[in-house]
């Protein structure tokens, strides 16, 4: 059988233990992975006791806690606090999601934060998403017309307008691309679903004239057929979006053009 080892400077160790200093009844073990590349050390992870009588209801309010209270060379990404921006999303309790939007009580036991899973760590919970952005600006997500001059707005119709639901309020977050497996094996070809469902989101406006360039654009064996209906990016969605179907749309549509 063939055995597979990290390289000795990936494997996760155990890191520094932050014992609370307040004295409160009500704690919770908070623990986190850390790297910090600079440091030439291996990723650990760190344990933080937390006084959760002081602490809001989300993750994002935990991380700040440690970060404002404990240990303030924790790094992590964020800032609409909302929902909104998708630049909180980690690994939480095993399961992708944004930091801002997930209550702590949800998770029982040990709180395990971990960055989105299959990308290059930056540090800390910070993962790299260039990759993610180039695919994104690939798929060139702004409306095309062969109008050349362009003096009024572009009226769509209501039925058309309501086409866009479920794919304009993508915050790009990156939550479902990272539970993708196709895409943690071929994230370098395969688009993967944040980014199809953002191609898809143009291919069916109204108001865009690139319909066919922009299908023709995807249709390839490894930016849109590695997608294999696993569904994983579906359940991961924080927004509750479904880019499974997108895919799926959009292979429909190549069949039928
Ligand atoms: S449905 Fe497609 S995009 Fe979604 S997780 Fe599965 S393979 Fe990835
Ligand atoms: S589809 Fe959902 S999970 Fe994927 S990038 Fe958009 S908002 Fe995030
Ligand atoms: S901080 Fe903006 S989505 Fe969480």
């Amino acid at each position: 059988m063939v055995q597979i080892n990290l390289p000795p400077n990936s494997k996760v160790q155990k890191g520094e233990y932050y014992k609370d200093k307040t004295g409160s009844k009500n704690i919770r073990k908070v623990n986190i992975y850390r790297w910090d590349p600079s440091s030439g050390k291996n990723p650990r992870i760190d344990t933080y006791e937390v006084d959760m009588d002081n602490c809001p209801s989300k993750i994002l309010d935990l991380l700040n806690k440690i970060k404002n209270e404990i240990d303030s060379t924790l790094a992590y990404r964020r800032s609409c606090s909302h929902g909104v921006c998708g630049s909180c999303a980690m690994n939480m309790d095993g399961k992708n999601g944004l930091a801002c939007t997930k209550p702590h009580e949800e998770i029982k036991g040990d709180i395990n934060i971990y960055p989105l899973p299959h990308l290059k760590v930056k540090k800390d919970l910070i993962g790299d998403l260039s990759t993610l952005y180039k695919q994104y600006e690939s798929i060139e997500p702004w409306l095309k017309t062969n109008t050349k001059v362009q003096d009024k707005e572009i009226i769509q119709s209501r039925e058309d307008r309501l086409k866009l639901d479920g794919a304009y309020e993508c915050i790009m977050c990156a939550c479902c691309s990272t539970s993708c497996p196709s895409y943690w094996w071929n994230g370098d070809k395969y688009l993967g679903p944040a980014v199809l469902l953002q191609a898809y989101r143009w291919i069916i406006d109204s108001r865009d004239d690139e319909r066919m360039e922009r299908l023709k654009k995807v249709a390839d064996e490894l930016k849109l057929y590695r997608c294999h209906t696993i569904m994983n990016c579906t359940n991961a969605c924080p927004k509750g979006l479904n880019p499974a179907k997108a895919i799926a749309e959009i292979k429909k549509m190549l069949a039928t053009a």
